[in-house]
């Protein structure tokens, strides 16, 4: 699949005013919490959000360290950003930084949008030796669900080019000369068809992933603890948090 940055705009454009109510995750405090104790800041720290969008995460690590740069290709997402120190329109794939400036970068949700050797190879670059990195992405549980998240996924949002396996981000890092220090995997509840309606969605789009989740299998009902009743959906979602440090140059 290849990246379609005009398509990526005209998403988040659409959605960019009601972002921060567009899923139970992008306000949840336990994750926010979880990231910013992974992150294990410290005084002085630069740290890098990437793809920090509406700057959910940049707000719990605002004040934190030194200071907090946002970078994002979408300019109305930046509207709502009052977390950052400077907001810089660019890519996660040429980012407008020397190498090795950064003690942290984090990232949440945002890789799937990204051609991911460009991607990780920048973080790379900007993050000091010794830096560490944060991300947070949705995966599949296993083997089982992967078709099915992958297909309600990609319903939800066409601009999306990756899709996760448990295994795709650590073994990633490791390829690109990061030490893996943590993995947690977060459960986010969603109420499916809120989550659906994100307000750049066809109508269509949303009964077809209705469709996908009526005909899902046994696994992916088990493990996305699925409930169907009426026109109510809900499902457990995965969350995986990776950290990471730079070891190797
Ligand atoms: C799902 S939002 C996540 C926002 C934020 N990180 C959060 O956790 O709420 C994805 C963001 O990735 C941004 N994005 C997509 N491709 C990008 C790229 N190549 N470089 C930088 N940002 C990108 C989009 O513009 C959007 O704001």
């Amino acid at each position: 699949m290849s990246i379609d940055k005009a398509k990526i705009h005209s998403h988040f454009n659409k959605r960019a005013e009601t972002y921060n109510q567009s899923a139970a995750w992008v306000n949840d405090e336990k994750l926010l919490g979880k990231i910013l104790k992974l992150a294990q800041v410290q005084d002085g720290w630069k740290i890098l959000d990437l793809a920090t969008g509406t700057g959910k995460v940049a707000e719990v690590l605002k004040g934190k360290g030194r200071e907090v740069i946002g970078i994002d290709i979408t300019p109305d997402m930046f509207l709502q950003n009052k977390a950052v120190d400077e907001l810089i329109i660019a890519s996660a794939h040429h980012m407008p930084f020397a190498s090795g400036i950064f003690d942290l970068i984090v990232c949440r949700q945002g890789l799937q949008f990204m051609n991911l050797d460009l991607t990780y190879a920048e973080i790379h670059r900007v993050l000091k030796q010794g830096g560490s990195v944060v991300l947070a992405h949705l995966t599949s549980y296993g083997e089982e669900d992967f078709q099915d998240t992958y297909e309600t996924l990609r319903l939800r949002n066409s601009a999306r080019v990756n899709f996760f396996k448990k295994i795709d981000i650590p073994q990633s890092l490791v390829n690109f000369g990061f030490t893996i220090t943590t993995i947690e995997n977060h459960p986010c509840r969603e109420n499916a068809i809120a989550w659906l309606d994100n307000g750049a969605v066809q109508e269509a789009e949303i009964e077809q992933a209705v469709e996908v989740y009526k005909s899902s299998n046994q696994q992916f009902k088990l493990w996305h603890q699925l409930e169907i009743e009426g026109q109510s959906i809900f499902e457990t979602m995965n969350m995986q948090i990776v950290k990471a440090v730079k070891t190797r140059c």
